[in-house]
């Protein structure tokens, strides 16, 4: 970019990359589906990999993280408002490589698609987080937006085959159950915040899991929850002691455990569904991927 400001933000952006896990799913289902034009594929992992550095620049922001890859974030470094318009820098940059290549239709489509759900999925979650009244079935259709649906536009971009969207639906689901589990342990992870997701009020699986064991005290546990003051300056001596409440209760009814089994058991599924691409050293690449998410 000719602007000063955006590439300094971006060279404190490159000195952390993430796992670019979505480009290497691209590349490996397109390998096993023997893609007809690479290029193409090269361009649509790419993309997604572009698209969830953008997101990743929006969501610091809705969560007020200090901390991404080990670094600071650039809300923190710079400012929400930085982080908000680089997110949109790095989405326009993701088109338009799109566009500069004529992908056809059907990929522009599923990538508009994807950042639709995106903002929809992390809206869901405010809204959730707003009540606390989240359901399964609301925790599930948060992440189906919010993770699985750039999952599915990374892989089916590059093939045509029809199982590959079951697949890319089911381990982006996992993907995000597995974040979300580790966000309840004690110690870093990937080099970012752990711990948050309660403190944003957000109810994920080991909670939903502890409901489930202990529902006696499901109410009881959601009205502590909805006391949580999310507002700046508000008493964290009381926020603390609420969510070392929460966490005690989904410890004593093994939340964490449950969810980690429901977990594996949704991996075993998604690596079932693999069955349909043709048997190649690819498949097996793309089964251990969704196989080392087991916990
Ligand atoms: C983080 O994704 C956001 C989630 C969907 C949980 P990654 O864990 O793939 O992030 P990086 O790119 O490797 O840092
Ligand atoms: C995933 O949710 C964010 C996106 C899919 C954009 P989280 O808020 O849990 O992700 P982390 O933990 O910040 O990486
Ligand atoms: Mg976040
Ligand atoms: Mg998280």
């Amino acid at each position: 970019s000719e602007i000063g400001l955006l590439n300094r933000i971006n060279e404190h952006l490159f000195l952390s990359s993430g796992k670019m896990l979505r480009p290497l799913l691209s590349l490996l289902v397109s390998k096993a589906c023997g893609a007809s034009n690479p290029q193409i594929s090269r361009v649509c992992a790419a993309a997604s990999e572009m698209i969830h550095t953008a997101t990743l620049l929006h969501d610091d922001v809705v969560d007020e993280s200090m901390y991404r890859r080990g670094k600071m974030t650039v809300n923190a470094l710079f400012s929400p408002g930085a982080s908000l318009l680089m997110g949109d820098f790095w989405l326009a940059r993701a088109i338009k490589l799109i566009v500069s290549h004529k992908c056809d239709y059907r990929i522009i489509s599923l990538f508009s698609q994807t950042i639709e759900d995106l903002s929809e999925g992390e809206m869901l979650q405010m809204q959730r987080a707003e009540d606390c009244d989240t359901t399964f079935e609301d925790y599930r259709e948060i992440i189906f937006r919010k993770t699985a649906s750039l999952f599915i536009a990374a892989m089916c971009t590059v093939a045509v085959v029809e199982g590959v969207r079951e697949f890319a639906y089911k381990l982006g689901l996992c993907f995000q159950m597995r974040d979300d589990i580790l966000d309840y342990s004690s110690t870093v992870t990937d080099g970012k915040d752990v711990g948050s997701d309660l403190a944003e009020r957000k109810i994920t699986i080991p909670l939903l899991c502890a409901f489930e064991n202990c529902p006696e005290r499901e109410e009881e546990i959601r009205s502590l929850i909805r006391e949580i003051d999310v507002t700046k300056g508000a008493d964290q001596t009381r926020n603390t002691e609420i969510i070392k409440k929460v966490r005690q209760y989904v410890l004593d009814n093994h939340g964490v455990q449950s969810a980690k089994s429901r977990l594996n058991g949704y991996i075993s599924e998604s690596v079932d569904s693999l069955g349909i691409l043709p048997d190649t050293p690819f498949r097996g690449y793309i089964a251990s991927i969704a196989q080392i998410l087991s916990m």
